[in-house]
C-alpha cells in the first residue's frame, strides 16, 4: 500500500507529520481559477496577494514566497548577511539538526548551540555566548535564531516574554533575530495570540502553509522591505524563483483564510493521544507537555527500540516517525479524527502488551 494515499482512505493513520495533509476542495478550486503570471518576470498576481497577506498577518512590511521552509530559513541567513559569523540557537533546533548543511556550506555561518529548556534558549548562557563571540579572535555574532512551535522539543511554544527578552538582547548587541515559525499558527493558537504578536519579537520570520494548514507547497519569509528585497535576490541565486507559482500560492491563501482556527482540533487530538498513552503506561506520556500538535514519546524504558515500535505500529496501520534510537514522534493534523486517535491508542496497547 502506498504511504502517499490519503491516510483515512487507505485505512492508514499517518502520524509521521502534518506535511502529509492534502489540499482541501476549496484549495483545489482556488488553484484552478487563480489569476497567474510569470512570477520571475513581471510577477504573478496570486503570489503577490499571498505575500501581501503574509506581511499583513505578521505585521511586517514585506514577504517573499518560497517553495519550502528550508529555503525560507536559508534566505534569512543569507539576507541577514553575516557570512563567517556565528548563529546562536538551541541545540535541538531544526536548523542545527536538519538544515546544518546549508547553515555551514551555503550561508557560511558558524553554529553556536546554546543550552535550552523545552526549546527555549537559556537567556544567561545565550548572553554569555554572545559576549564570548564578541571577543577578538572569535567569529563575530551574526544572528540569533528561535523556533516556535518547537519541533524537536515536542511542539512546545516559546513564551512571548522570553521572545521579547531575546529580541531585546539581540538589539542591544546589534544582532538580528530570526524566528523559524514553520508552525507559527500552531504557536499562535496555543498561546491565544495573533501571529503578529509573535512576529513583533523578531526581525524576520519564516512560516509554512504546507504543514498543518494543509496547502500542498510553500512557505513565506517576512521582514522589513530591505531584508526581503535581499532575500528575493538570493532566492534567484539558490534557484528558488518560480513561474506560474500562483497555482500553489492560491492554496496558500485559502490556507490562511480558512485553516488557522481549526488547528485547535489538532492540538486537542494530540492532547487526547498524550492522555491516552499516559494512562496506558505513564512512561509513555508526558501529557502536560503537549501544547500543540506534536508528541515526542521516549521509549527508552521499554524493551523495544523506536524503530521496532514504529514497525510494529505500522503492522496495525499506524505510521509514526522513529527519531533516534529511543524516540517516537507523532504529529496530529486534519486527517486525524477521534476514530484515528482511538485506533492509535489501541495499537499502542497491543504492541505494549506483546513486547
Ligand atoms: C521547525 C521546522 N523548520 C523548518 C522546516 C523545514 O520545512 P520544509 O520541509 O518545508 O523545508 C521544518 C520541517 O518540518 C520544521 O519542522
Amino acid at each position: 500500500m502506498s504511504k502517499g494515499i490519503l491516510p483515512s482512505a487507505a485505512g492508514v493513520v499517518d502520524l509521521r507529520s502534518d506535511t502529509v495533509t492534502l489540499p482541501t476542495d476549496a484549495m483545489l478550486a482556488a488553484m484552478r481559477s487563480a489569476p497567474l503570471g510569470d512570477d520571475s518576470r513581471d510577477g504573478d498576481p496570486t503570489v503577490r496577494a499571498l505575500e501581501e497577506r503574509a506581511a499583513e498577518l505578521t505585521g511586517k512590511a514585506a514577504a517573499v514566497f518560497v517553495p519550502s521552509g528550508t529555503m525560507g530559513n536559508l534566505l534569512a541567513m543569507l539576507a541577514h548577511g553575516e557570512r563567517g559569523g556565528e548563529v546562536f540557537s538551541d541545540s535541538g533546533a531544526h536548523l542545527f539538526n536538519s538544515e546544518i548543511g546549508s547553515v555551514v556550506t551555503v550561508a557560511g555561518l558558524v553554529p553556536r548551540p546554546v543550552a535550552s529548556q523545552r526549546g527555549a534558549m537559556q537567556e544567561q548562557p545565550l548572553a554569555q555566548a554572545i559576549g564570548a563571540s564578541s571577543s577578538a579572535g572569535r567569529p563575530r555574532p551574526a544572528l540569533i535564531w528561535m523556533e516556535t512551535s518547537h519541533n524537536g522539543a515536542g511542539g512546545t511554544v516559546l513564551p512571548l516574554a522570553h521572545m521579547a527578552r531575546v529580541h531585546a538582547l539581540g538589539r542591544s548587541n546589534g544582532i538580528a533575530v530570526h524566528v523559524d515559525g514553520a508552525r507559527l499558527f500552531n504557536a499562535a493558537v496555543a498561546l491565544g495570540v495573533s501571529a503578529q504578536q509573535i512576529a513583533a519579537h523578531t526581525d524576520s520570520l519564516m512560516f509554512c502553509v504546507s504543514k498543518g494548514l494543509s496547502a500542498p507547497v510553500g512557505s513565506l519569509l517576512v521582514g522589513d522591505a530591505a531584508l526581503i528585497a535581499q532575500a528575493r535576490a538570493f532566492r534567484r541565486f539558490v534557484g528558488g524563483n518560480m513561474r506560474q507559482a500562483g497555482v500553489i500560492a492560491a492554496a496558500g491563501l485559502v490556507a490562511l483564510d480558512t485553516m488557522i482556527a481549526r488547528l485547535r482540533d489538532d492540538h486537542e487530538a494530540a492532547g487526547q493521544l498524550a492522555r491516552g498513552l499516559a494512562w496506558l503506561d505513564p512512561a509513555l506520556g508526558e501529557a502536560d507537555h503537549v501544547q500543540t500538535n506534536i508528541l515526542r514519546i521516549d521509549v527508552a524504558g521499554s524493551a523495544l527500540s523506536a524503530a521496532e515500535w514504529a514497525a510494529r505500529l505500522e503492522a496495525h496501520g499506524i505510521l509514526v516517525q522513529a527519531s533516534g534510537a529511543s524516540q517516537l514522534r507523532l504529529v496530529t493534523h486534519r486527517h486525524i479524527d477521534r476514530a484515528a486517535v482511538e485506533r492509535t491508542l489501541a495499537a499502542f496497547s497491543s504492541v505494549a502488551s506483546k513486547r
